[in-house]
């Protein structure tokens, strides 16, 4: 215990059981309990892309639109396509001074679930289908957040990864799949980032609600990751007060008026009265932590919508770029035809609990009116309606700018309420209405580039060869609209990055048939093999693949080096050229492959990245650092990681399907030896290093064929007998008794 959770502690042993368990839940909906003098109310907001401070009577309201301006930077769909942690920090920063600013003294912020499907209404509020830029951007963002003394709140702990039944239905997984891919964003960011807080999730795992769930809240997070902040629930997540409190949750949010319960329990001796001095104790833990934040009166409202527009820029990903399509020369003699209302009428976040009043919005049809020199002439064309009213005229009048046009720019999305927090989407379509539209645009232009916003993937396979360009923008926050026309101009060249497979179909996605479950339960049928983790090893075609985006340049890699810096570390060095004639960002991603003729895990996974800006013809050496967590897997049986030893790959490269440098390593993996039982098969004997030889001696000695004689003389008993328990050899008749056995276990114990 450190000299401020200790002088915390003992100011909750100053407050009377009552105010004790008035701590532990809010004081209003957006507050926590001010006690006497000695604890205020604290303010958590909403979170996470921008400030979401509910303002007048909407601070009671269940849902509320009305909340004060703040700065609407790109939701995390799209600055986790940055792959810039240093964007992040600096994001997450802007979001704490505007935090200080409006009175909040804890952002509920960054959600860092997994994108199991790209149905979940939520993913725009998600940074990808990978847990390691989970974590990396998510405790990027914390760190920026606190970096001010303004608290984090990373949420949604654990498995809420999908909106379908979300108060209620039980996460099914495995504990593999939830410590392979469930869990190391979140661990990741309590171990590097400290958030002052962490949000438990509304649904069940495995059975258990997460506000209830001690193996969660307590074994892992705080005894396991040493988390050392205040758990409160999401709002409306405790179904049982008495039991989210003995399973380690700090917070109820919003109260439910349930403080009798905790004394009636306490009285008849159901719950600890220590806990809930600990649970008030945290509170008064980050009531110290959030005083010491820094005070702001306000923000540089400018300069903050600068930073909005330059990560929106940093984010969208150039899916596709036939003949140089883009960018356009702002300067040339040319008709360009910007087709679509959301040219106009930009969609730039999400619904939901994080939508945040912007303190402006900027469109591209207005910035690219103002980009262009007097030699373009610019067009404009709705095409289509926002809400699906049919509106031929409008597709028809938008057909004929694109026929009189030199290039067309074809703003399309999905509109508002096709996702958002509460549901989740049925399909990962585009609107009919617009296909059709981008298809007639298409028969009379023969330069075609595609703008899109969406906070889910869409499908592109349908439409896609109607497009000779394709720019993914995502929801691209308050300042999308000029970060959108500094791509197309070329004022910048795209540098995000696919955090997520677009597949071809929905059919494709490997949760498809266990999303999003039915009576109560969502079982994980996938397991690990998420997003890149089936398709790669499987060899599934995709749309594009994760880690993909283009720019304008290209880039060359080089001089793959590593060297081993100790037990299970290396570092990893390679050479990156820009070989193009823009100033362009790359982004270096680095997989750690396992080349298994049958899987037993995903066939490669990301365990490292980093972004290099170089000018034509500049080169940079990255660098990147492996550790054995990096190969490790988790033996459900020992209850840890193990590194098996053997050869394994690393990979370098543009995205999963682009690796260009590779090189074979090998581990002499963590050392750690199976114990040997009587109920260990002839085969798991033999391959073991201590029990293979004492076996084989055993069988010398009993005067029985050794396996060598067996594997020229009857190979196919050899094979059958290595699935067999040593134990059942006894019975089988064969010379090996059970005191051989009990003498053979006790040997390999021993050693
Ligand atoms: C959401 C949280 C949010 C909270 C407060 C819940 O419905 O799941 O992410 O922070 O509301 O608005």
């Amino acid at each position: 215990m450190n000299a401020s959770s200790a002088s915390s502690a003992s100011s909750a042993a100053t407050l009377s059981p009552a105010e004790q368990a008035a701590l532990t839940s809010g004081g209003s909906r957006w507050t926590t309990t001010p006690v006497r003098d000695v604890v205020r109310a604290l303010t958590l907001s909403d979170g996470p892309h921008g400030i979401r401070r509910p303002a007048g009577d909407a601070a009671e309201a269940v849902v509320s639109r009305d909340s004060l301006p703040a700065t609407c930077f790109p939701p995390s769909v799209t600055l986790g396509c940055s792959w810039d942690p240093q964007l992040a920090h600096r994001i997450g920063a802007a979001v704490a001074r505007e935090a200080s600013a409006l009175g909040v003294d804890v952002v509920l912020g960054p959600g860092i679930n997994i994108k199991r499907s790209p149905l979940c209404g939520r993913n725009f509020e998600y940074f990808s289908e990978d847990p390691h830029i989970s974590g990396v951007m998510g405790a990027a963002v914390v760190e920026g957040i606190q970096s001010l003394g303004v608290g984090a709140c990373v949420k949604h702990f654990a498995a809420n990864n999908q909106e379908t039944d979300r108060m209620r239905v039980s996460a099914d997984v495995d504990e593999q799949t939830l410590r392979e891919i469930y869990l190391p964003a979140f661990e990741h960011v309590v171990r590097h980032a400290r958030p002052y807080t962490v949000m438990c999730a509304y649904n069940k795992v495995n059975g258990i609600h997460a506000s209830e769930n001690h193996w969660l809240l307590t074994q892992v997070l705080r005894k396991e990751w040493g988390f050392d902040g205040l758990v409160m629930s999401d709002w409306g997540a405790v179904t049982d007060r008495v039991a989210a409190l003995a399973a380690g949750l700090d917070l109820e949010m919003p109260p439910t008026g349930t403080d009798g319960q905790i004394a009636a329990a306490v009285e008849g001796g159901r719950l600890d009265p220590a806990r809930v001095a600990e649970a008030a104790g945290r509170v008064l833990r980050l009531r110290d932590r959030t005083d010491r934040a820094q005070r702001f009166e306000d923000w540089d409202v400018d300069a903050h919508h600068e930073l909005a527009r330059e990560a929106a820029r940093a984010s969208a990903v150039l899916l596709k770029n036939e003949g140089d399509i883009l960018p356009l020369d702002p300067t040339a003699q040319q008709t360009i035809a910007v087709i679509g209302e959301f040219a106009r009428t930009p969609r730039y976040q999400g619904n939901g609990s994080s939508h945040v009043v912007p303190t402006r919005v900027d469109n591209t049809l207005d910035a690219l009116t103002a980009a262009v020199g007097p030699a373009t002439t610019l067009t404009f064309g709705a095409g289509f309606t926002l809400d699906g009213t049919p509106a031929p005229e409008l597709a028809e009048q938008a057909v004929a700018q694109a026929a009189a046009a030199d290039v067309a720019v074809v703003f399309l999305g999905l509109p508002d309420a096709h996702e958002s927090e509460g549901y989740d989407r049925t399909d990962i379509d585009m609107p009919a209405d617009q296909i059709e539209l981008l298809r007639e645009v298409a028969r009379v232009c023969p330069r075609v580039a595609v703008v899109l916003a969406n906070g889910g993937a869409v499908s592109v396979s349908e439409w896609l060869a109607h497009a000779g360009a394709v720019l993914e923008s995502w929801l691209p926050g308050q300042a999308g609209g000029t970060a959108i026309a500094d791509l197309i101009l070329g004022i910048e060249s795209p540098s995000g990055r696919l955090t997520e497979t677009i597949p071809h179909r929905l059919a494709d996605v490997p949760s498809h048939l266990h999303f999003p479950g039915r009576d109560g339960h969502v079982v994980y049928g996938e397991g690990r093999y998420v997003g890149y983790r089936r398709y790669d090893t499987l060899d599934v075609p995709v749309a594009y693949p994760f880690g993909h985006g283009l720019t304008y340049t290209t880039f060359a890699y080089d001089d793959l080096e590593t060297t081993a810096t100790g037990d299970n570390r290396w570092t990893v060095e390679a050479t990156i050229t820009n070989t193009g004639s823009r100033f362009a960002r790359e982004v270096v991603q680095l997989y750690v492959a396992f080349d298994e003729p049958h899987p037993t895990r995903p066939r490669h996974e990301l365990r490292g990245f980093t972004k290099v800006g170089l000018a034509p013809g500049a080169s940079a050496s990255v660098r990147f650092e492996l550790t054995g967590r990096d190969l490790a897997w988790w033996s459900t049986s020992l209850g840890g990681w193990r590194i098996d030893p053997g050869p394994f790959t690393v990979e370098i490269g543009a995205s999963s399907r682009d690796i260009r440098l590779r090189t074979v390593l090998h581990t002499a993996g963590d050392g750690t030896l199976t114990d040997l039982e009587a109920t260990s098969t002839f085969g798991e004997w033999l391959d073991h290093p201590v029990g293979g030889p004492l076996l084989r001696e055993a069988l010398a000695r009993a005067k029985a064929p050794s396996p060598e004689d067996l594997a020229a003389t009857d190979p196919t008993l050899l094979r059958a007998a290595r699935d067999v328990p040593l134990a059942k050899f006894t019975g089988l008749g064969f010379d090996v008794t059970t005191q051989d056995i009990d003498r053979l276990t006790a040997a390999v114990r021993s050693r």
